[in-house]
């Protein structure tokens, strides 16, 4: 059994609308089993993110997709409290091997977002993990990856309720990153 797991913060719920369609997508692939994780407030204590159970979790997996909305140009406050906190798997090199990749949300059709899949791609290689990009092309007629996003998936939202935005492109772009991820790391896992 190959496990994915899927951590992401969100403020208003856009992301976590993305988190669930990569969440499908891995659920997707034969013998994957998946955890979908939101990093919550209250598991942040003065400042670092410190949920022993989610980061044992996140041990015992073969692959972490990490989420986050842009907030500032870069990942929200709280996904950098939890990034702080895998400093010791990094001094450990607990997480080395395992795949990783990325998705993010934001209201620009930019929006800087580029700079919050970089932080992604920057914690990942800290920890020895092989980053997993997003090849689709933008030339189909399902807006399959219509931002042309390639190190990982952007998502648009901005003020709209959360069952219209993310749109169906979106979810569904972010759904193929879930099962190409997933893919992956199943037949490394062999
Ligand atoms: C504090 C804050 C900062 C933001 N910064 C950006 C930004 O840099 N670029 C952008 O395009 N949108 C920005 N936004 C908009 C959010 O990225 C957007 O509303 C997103 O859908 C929020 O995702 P969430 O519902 O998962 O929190 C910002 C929103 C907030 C609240």
């Amino acid at each position: 059994m190959t496990t994915v797991s899927i951590i992401y913060f969100s403020g208003t719920g856009h992301t976590t609308k993305l988190a669930e369609a990569v969440n499908q997508g891995s659920a997707s692939v034969e013998g994957v089993k998946t955890n979908l994780i939101t990093i919550r407030g209250e598991d942040i204590a003065k400042g670092r993110y410190a949920n022993e159970t989610v980061l044992a979790q996140l041990d015992a997996s073969d692959a972490i997709i990490f989420g986050s909305p842009t907030y500032m140009g870069g990942p929200a406050a709280q996904f950098k409290a939890f990034a702080d906190a895998t400093g010791e798997r990094w001094y450990r090199g607990a997480w080395r091997d395992k795949v990783a990749a990325g998705f993010t949300v934001s209201s620009g059709p930019s929006g800087d977002k580029l700079s919050t899949l970089h932080y992604f791609f920057t914690l990942a290689m800290q920890q020895g993990m092989v980053w997993v990009g997003f090849p689709e092309t933008p030339m189909n007629d399902k807006g399959i990856n219509r931002l042309s996003s390639y190190s990982g998936v952007m998502a648009q939202a901005g003020q709209e309720p959360t069952d219209v935005a993310p749109n169906a492109a979106d979810k569904l772009t972010g759904e193929l990153l879930g099962r190409r991820v997933a893919s992956i790391a199943a037949k490394l896992n062999k």
